[in-house]
This record gives structure tokens, sequence and C-alpha cells, in this order.
């Protein structure tokens, strides 16, 4: 039996260490409290579930759904998007549901990375944006994102014949895993690189009703233009917290939609109907829980951060995202901090590079953890920090 070589080209995932780690003290006793997982701790609102119930129960939703989606769906997207954003879809042509944003950005490389192609993607960045392009024989070009960039890639410091090479670029905000947000004015320069350098664009937006502080985080789709070079991922996950239910959507320019759809039929037989109706409901019904569910975490925001900066690891307050991006001391790499946090207080966080080499001097804690354990890991963290002196 032989592998084939792409699967050599993947980059050793990092977390596997660390999740050993975590397993080995679990099984000898231990109360490891995780900061680790970007996984809301509350529930679905109820509404939506009683939806999935109902719609489970019909034969029709027994069968093989379409990969283009339910119409209603679609229907439903594009209507969401013109409420929240003020962008006009054309539900049949520009949008596309996903089962979770996660499996389209993962196969949108094969609809444009050709052997040796280069895809610009952001550093640290959500692994699939370079594993999709790993996986299709393609080269990640990093864009790092730096602090005193405010964590946005700088389009001046990419070379010209890298920009006119490349086929594909990844942005994602608000930001996973710094939290960082970007406005309008950056997505202007984002369209205008992208046309100058003939760039299918790609953003990842699934933190856009995660945020804080009554900020409203826009989209990529607002740009004129926009829809001339791109495509927006985004999500019902964070959103709704139906991260178990493998919904997401791709919205724009109707060729890479429709590139996007041409890869998936031949690969995958759609959503669940039932949570499709699901969706739907979501999108269409009480929008209420967003609002109470940001207060929570911007609560559980306001207080980590606070201590994070008692015991010397510097953090901004993010304005969206349940994520903090830690600038941790001098002296330590960031698996070296993350094994020591885990090996003396008890506390699982992700290690920076997890995310690039660029997430190197940082760590990343996630505030989807229920309030109690947030206390509790607050505690340990504090007490962790008195001991050392
Ligand atoms: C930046 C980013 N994009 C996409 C996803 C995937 O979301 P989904 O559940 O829709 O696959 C995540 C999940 O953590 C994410 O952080």
């Amino acid at each position: 039996m032989e592998l084939a070589k792409r699967l050599n080209r993947l980059p050793p995932y990092l977390f596997v260490e660390i999740n050993q780690k975590i397993a080995e003290l679990r099984a000898r006793g231990e109360d490891i409290i995780s900061f680790a997982i970007g996984d809301p701790d509350l529930p679905t609102p109820s509404h939506i579930i009683e939806h999935i119930c109902q719609a489970a129960q019909d034969p029709a939703n027994h069968r093989y759904p379409e990969t283009a989606g339910l119409p209603e769906l679609r229907q439903a997207i594009a209507e969401w998007y013109e409420r929240r954003f003020g962008v006009t879809l054309d539900p049949d042509k520009e949008v596309l549901p996903l089962i979770g944003s996660k499996e389209g950005i993962g196969h949108m490389a094969l609809c444009f990375i050709e052997p040796g192609d280069l895809a610009l993607v952001p550093d640290p960045g959500y692994p699939p944006f370079f594993m999709g392009t790993i996986l299709a024989g393609g080269k990640p070009y990093f864009m790092p994102l730096k602090e005193e960039n405010d964590f946005l890639p700088d389009f001046k410091a990419i070379p010209t014949e890298v920009a006119d090479k490349a086929k594909l670029m990844w942005l994602n905000y608000p930001n996973n895993p710094t939290g960082a947000i970007a406005g309008l004015d950056f997505f202007e320069k984002a369209v205008h690189f992208a046309q100058q350098h003939d760039l299918a664009t790609c953003h990842d937006a699934p933190y856009t009703e995660v945020a804080f502080d009554g900020y409203k985080p826009p989209s990529f789709m607002q740009i004129p233009g926009a829809k001339k070079i791109g495509v927006e991922f985004h999500s019902l996950s964070k959103t709704y917290h139906m991260t178990g239910w493998r919904i997401g959507m791709v919205v724009g320019n109707a060729d890479i939609v429709d590139a996007l759809f041409r890869v998936k039929s031949n690969l995958d037989s759609g959503i669940p109907q039932a949570i499709q109706y699901a969706a739907v409901e979501a999108l269409r019904g009480s929008q209420e829980h967003i609002a109470e569910h940001n207060a929570i975490f911007q609560r559980r925001r306001d207080k980590l951060v606070k201590v994070l900066n008692e015991i010397e690891l510097k953090a901004r307050i993010p304005k969206a995202t349940f994520y903090i991006w830690a600038k941790i001391p001098q002296g330590y790499t960031s698996m070296g901090f993350t094994k020591k946090l885990l090996d003396e207080a008890g506390i699982a966080v992700t290690p920076g590079t997890g995310y690039g080499k660029e997430g190197e001097g940082y760590i990343r804690l996630s505030l989807t953890i229920s309030d109690d354990r947030l206390e509790q890991g607050m505690g340990r963290l504090l007490a962790w920090h008195r001991r050392r002196g």
C-alpha cells in the first residue's frame, strides 16, 4: 500500500501533541480546564431545534438532498445578507449552502489551484486555508499578520511577481485566531489589489455576528466590485451556535460559486434537509439570542483579559470573535509555554504556532467555556502566577 505523496506535504498537525498530553493528564485523573476550543458552550436556540425535530419527521427529508441546497434556504440566505449588510444576491446563482463553511473552504482550492500554483494565505490563519492549497498540489504564500499592522496583511509587502502568479487570496475578518477586525477601507484595498493582480478572493466571515461594544462587523461583499473578483464564506455555526449541525454558505461571484458547485456536486450530496429547514428558521426567525450570547461572551472577555494582563500575558480586548490572542513572556516558545500552563496550572490553551509561524510568541484562549469553569480557570492562572513569584 502506498499513500499519495500529497499527504506527506501536509505539515504536522501541531495540536496532536497537545491533545495527546491533555488526554494523558485526564487519564491520570487530572482536571484540565480547556480554553482551547472555539465551540460555543451555549446551546442552539430552542426554536431552531424544534424545526430540526419537526423536519426530521417528514419522510421527504429522509431522501438525498440536492448539492445546490433547497431553493428556500438559498432565498433565506440572500434575504439575510440584504437585511444584515444591504448586499443583494441572486439566490440561484450567487448563493451555495455548504456542509459547514470548512467543507467549502477546503474544496475551494480545487477550483483554482493547479500543481505548483500559489495562493496568498494569512499567517497566522485558520489552517484549512493553506491545507486546501497543499492538498490541491499548490503552494501557500504566507502574508504575515503583524500586531503593528493591527493584524491586517500588508499588500505592498507582497512582491509583484508573487501577486501576479498567485491564483487565490484568503482573508478572514473578524479574525481567527487574532480577534482582529477589518473595516470597509481595508476591504476596498483588498478588492483593488485583487483586481490589479487578477486574484480570486475568498473572504471568510463566520464571526460577523459575534461582536461586542455595539460594533457591527461589515461584509466584504459590501464593497462595489467585490462580487467581480470574490466570494464570502459564512456559517451558521458561530451565529446560531450550530457547530454540530454542519451548515454554512458561500456567496458572491456567480462563476466562483458555480465552480465550487461543480466540484461539490461530484463529491457530496448536500446537507440533510431537516438541517436546511432549521437553517431557514435560524436566518428568518428571532435573532434575539445573538445579543444575549454576545453579552455573555463580552462579560467573559472583560474578566479574562483583565486576568491575563495581571499575569503578564499581554492581550488586546477583541471587538469581535470569541478569541483572546495573548502575547507570552519573552524567553518561551508558544509550544513550551502551552505545555508549561498544562503541566503547572492544568490549563489548556492553543499555541499560536498552530496557526502558522507568525503565531510564535502568542497563545489563543477561547471564551466558549462555561462561566463556572472560566472562574475556576482564572483562579488557577492567578494562583500559578503567584507561585512563580
Ligand atoms: C475562521 C474560520 N472559518 C471557518 C470555520 C469553520 O466553521 P464551520 O463550522 O462553518 O465549518 C471556523 C471554525 O472555527 C473558523 O474559525
